[in-house]
């Protein structure tokens, strides 16, 4: 089933991990997919991306662009424009956590983090919102986290930065909603990629699994479904929703 046939995703921070998952699902159903990442070392990753889309029979390019840097979003945004001509869907998927007791937490830990996490979600949304407008149709899907919902001790700066993409989630929604363009959160719960390697083994994993009805960790294709159905038709009457893919830990 080709569910995003004709349509344009951009998705940031997709070198790996759950970004990585979500521009294969794209492309998989058909759209055309450009992708950022931020650091030399990803370069190879992302080129082995582009052709392993580009084998599915879609456009693919991959984009060196800090998401949290507001002119290198407008950059990309303008840059995918004059190669795609279109940008139908944005996944902004960039994000980092640098764990900290708040004791201990130093305000540049505090601020990388809201950066990078929360400040990408408005450089790019901002930039992708005028296309979007003229299309008279978008999806937008912010990564937020099971933690932005819950919190978590040792995670304030996360949380925060998390549960405040919710909230701008909400805001865009009611901004742009008669414009035809949807903005919505995906709320993850442990996910097994890099950013949990540390839980992949041991009494840590046990014990957060303990805490999960489905008794599993996501995997990142998991994640990647929850946003296939967003940026679909299959979305089309949700807007300014967090669909939590937690595994049912926060009920
Ligand atoms: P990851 O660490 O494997 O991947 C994150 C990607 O974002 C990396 O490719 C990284 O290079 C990129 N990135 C970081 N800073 C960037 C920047 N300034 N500009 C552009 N790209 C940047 O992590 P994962 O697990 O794939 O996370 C993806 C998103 O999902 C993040 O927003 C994360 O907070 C969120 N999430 C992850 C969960 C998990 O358990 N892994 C749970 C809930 C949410």
């Amino acid at each position: 089933m080709n569910l995003l046939q004709g349509k344009t995703a951009i998705v940031t921070g997709a070198a790996r991990g759950i970004g990585e998952a979500v521009a294969l699902k794209f492309a998989e159903h058909g759209a055309n997919v450009a992708f950022t990442y931020v650091s030399d070392g990803s370069k190879e990753k992302a080129e082995a991306l582009v052709k392993k889309i580009e084998a599915m029979g879609v456009k693919a390019k991959a984009y060196q662009s800090n998401a949290a840097d507001y002119v290198a979003c407008e950059n990309f945004v303008n840059d995918v424009l004059s190669a795609f001509g279109q940008i139908d869907i944005c996944v902004n998927n960039a994000g980092i956590s640098k764990d900290n007791l708040l004791l201990r937490m130093t305000p540049e830990q505090w601020n990388e983090v809201i950066q990078v996490n929360l400040n990408s979600v408005f450089n790019m949304t901002k930039h992708v919102i005028k296309p979007m407008m003229k299309a008279k149709q978008g999806s937008i899907i912010n990564m937020s986290s099971v933690i932005g919902e819950m919190g978590n001790a040792g995670q304030s700066s996360y949380a925060a930065s998390k549960a405040g993409v919710i909230g701008f989630t909400k805001s865009v929604a009611k901004e742009l909603g008669s414009r035809n363009i949807r903005c919505n959160a995906v709320a993850p719960g442990f996910v097994e990629t890099d950013m949990t390697s540390y839980l992949k083994e041991g009494d840590s994993a046990d014990k957060y699994k303990s805490l999960i009805p489905l008794g599993r960790f996501a995997s990142a294709e998991d994640i990647a479904n929850v946003c296939l159905f967003l940026g679909s038709d299959l979305g089309n009457y949700i807007t300014g929703q967090t669909i939590s893919a937690c595994g049912g830990m926060n009920i």
